[in-house]
């Protein structure tokens, strides 16, 4: 089988590492790719976000299955444009990407699927959100309904940040994502996320993962993409994860058949969860960086069989084969990241670590120049690791960290810490 995989993330190195394990695999082609990812597999310059030239790449080099890792191009239409064309691929279409890339439909899908989620009021001017924000106080979240990297979500404590938000949003500080926001009530909990594949009809458990989405040990500062992550999340016990399934996912998918936008790809719920009880915070339409990293480094060769079922809608005769084990993944990242960070240092002592079903750098933002590694984004590596045990998993991956020779990086050194 040959297959292309859309990406250049950490997320899309691991999918990488992941399908190429696979003896099904005959060539595997990445784009565009990243310095890691070249290390493994063929890279291609290509506009992964534009459709067209997606589906004459793959036609060109006869790909037989198409893998798309980040939300821009499936919010794009790209999965629809390769369907048309008769390619098999794994990701919504854009209207089923909606469920990421518009807050607003979410919710309304929600409401329909009578799914248990945070409360809200959707507007389409800030008069009319700063009353709702001056009628409920804080604290409370202010969210720009369209995607924004990330970024368009902000939990206020008290009620001056709620309205500054709102002025910042209607003001364009989000571009097109802050023309409508939504104002959630703000949910209690712990956070952990549930994977599942969807073929438009089927679902299958994939995993459970919790991340670290501050910059700060204990939780604290800026707000991240990630600094690390870990599976399974220990608060989505069996039961926890049988009511989101029950009560969130099957009715989201039910409503979403029936309004005409079958959703197949994998659905990532971010859920909050109080007295064992699951609410849902958001839908991301793809898999989550770095948590996909975790979830490929247990799942291995077998993700490409899962994804593959989900894509030809096959998923109810599909299984996942578990092993009782645990993965975690540290970041590593550019001093300064989230805010500015240099770009282009060196990093060394990457041809020394072991790669093997227990250990692994996945590459997120470097460069090759001849032999040496740069570092090309804020979140530069990914360093995973899987064990019998989370404890053991974790150190496997701080060992590998600390033979990282790479001074102008950071990591934070208490990821798990939580479930540990
Ligand atoms: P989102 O982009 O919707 O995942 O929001 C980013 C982060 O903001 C989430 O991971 C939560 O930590 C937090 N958040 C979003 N919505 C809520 C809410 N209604 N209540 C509490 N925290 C929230
Ligand atoms: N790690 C969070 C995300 O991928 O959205």
């Amino acid at each position: 089988m040959n297959i292309l995989i859309l990406g250049s993330g950490g997320r899309e190195h691991a999918l990488a590492w992941a399908v190429m394990q696979n003896p099904k695999c005959d060539r595997l082609i990445v784009a565009p790719g990243n310095a890691g990812i070249a290390q493994i597999a063929e890279c291609a310059a290509l506009n992964a976000e534009d459709g067209g030239a997606v589906v004459s790449f793959a036609e060109e080099n006869a790909i037989d299955f198409v893998i798309i890792g980040p939300e821009a191009p499936l919010a794009n239409g790209v999965a629809d444009r390769l369907r048309e064309a008769g390619i098999l691929v794994f990701g919504p279409s854009e209207a089923a990407a909606k469920l990421e890339a518009s807050k607003s439909f979410t919710k309304e899908i929600c409401d329909a699927a009578q799914a248990p989620t945070a409360g809200y009021g959707h507007f389409t001017d800030a008069d009319a959100a700063k009353a709702h924000v001056r009628v409920n106080g804080a604290p409370i979240v202010v969210k720009a309904d369209g995607l924004a990297a990330g970024k368009g979500v902000i939990v206020a404590m008290d009620e001056a940040t709620a309205l500054e938000a709102i002025d910042d949003m209607f003001g364009g500080a989000f571009g097109g994502a802050g023309a409508e926001v939504v104002i959630e009530e703000f949910m209690e909990g712990e956070e952990a996320s549930l994977f599942v594949l969807c073929d438009g009809e089927d679902i299958l458990s994939i995993g459970t993962a919790q991340d670290h989405k501050r910059v700060g040990e204990g939780d604290t500062g800026l707000n991240t993409g990630g600094m690390g992550a870990y599976s399974p999340a220990p608060v989505l016990s069996a039961e926890v994860e049988a009511r989101a399934m029950e009560d969130i996912i099957k009715p989201t998918m039910k409503v979403m058949a029936e309004r005409g936008m079958p959703y197949q790809g994998v659905l990532y719920a971010g859920l909050m969860i109080k007295d064992g009880a699951p609410r849902l915070v958001e839908y991301n339409v793809r898999f989550g960086d770095p948590e996909c990293q975790v979830l490929m480094m247990r799942l291995g060769a077998q993700a490409l069989d899962l994804m593959q079922a989900a894509a030809e809608g096959r998923l109810a005769e599909a299984h996942v084969n578990w092993a009782e084990d645990h993965a975690i993944t540290v970041v590593m990242a550019a001093a300064g990241y989230p805010g500015a960070y240099e770009k282009g240092s060196e990093i060394k002592g990457l041809s020394a670590l072991p790669e093997d079903s227990k250990n692994m750098v996945f590459h997120a933002g470097t460069r090759a120049e001849g032999e040496k590694i740069l570092a090309a984004g804020g979140r530069v590596l990914n360093v995973t690791a899987r064990g019998d045990s989370l404890q053991e998993a974790r150190e496997r991956a701080y060992a590998m960290v600390d033979q990282i020779d790479w001074p102008e990086g950071f990591v934070r050194r208490d990821i798990g810490w939580r479930a540990l």
